[in-house]
């Protein structure tokens, strides 16, 4: 399973409703974990690995995988407390991190492998991840939220990564899958 560079444009794509709880899904869910654990990442969403469809995984690391989490269809409901500024990295955008400002906490609700509706209120290192993985099924990437200053400074690097990217994403094409 190869991470997808900022550049692909799978990562620009808004992606489409899961539909089928299955064991494809399952599979395909249990691989994202062995990836993200690989490099050591905290969340993994589907577009990250070539597939435009609405999940992810997360885990904030927690004494018993309390932040582990496996998330279909998510919606955040409301933005909960003040706006924290908190650094962020993706593993789509290597050896980049960066303060980001977001929402301390949200109440969101999604569904897990079963099918299950689950709506909670997370905060902190959760919300963070939550948010910013929320945000890869829509397109966005932590390094467009940054300032015009911080996206100036960074701009030779990023278009390094974006052409390399695109190269990959040649030699991939999309995973349509699932
Ligand atoms: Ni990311």
């Amino acid at each position: 399973m190869e991470v997808r560079l900022i550049g692909d444009p799978v990562l620009r794509k808004r992606a489409k409703k899961v539909e089928n709880f299955d064991d494809n899904l399952k599979d395909v869910i249990d691989e994202m974990f062995s990836t993200m654990y690989l490099y050591d990442g905290v969340g993994l969403a589907a577009p990250q690995v070539g597939i435009s469809l609405r999940f992810f995984i997360m885990d904030s690391r927690e004494e018993n995988e309390k932040g582990k989490k496996v998330v279909i269809n998510p919606e955040i409901i409301e933005f909960l407390g003040e706006e924290v500024s908190f650094e962020e990295g993706c593993l789509s955008i290597p050896d980049i991190f960066e303060d980001v400002v977001r929402p301390e906490g949200v109440r969101v609700r999604y569904q897990d492998l079963s099918g299950n509706v689950i709506e909670e209120e997370l905060h902190g290192y959760q919300a963070r991840i939550f948010q910013h993985e929320t945000d890869h099924l829509e397109g966005i990437l932590f390094t467009d939220k940054l300032s015009i200053v911080k996206k100036a400074r960074l701009k030779k690097e990023l278009n390094q990564l974006i052409e390399k990217g695109k190269k990959r994403a040649w030699e991939l094409g999309e995973t349509v899958k699932t």
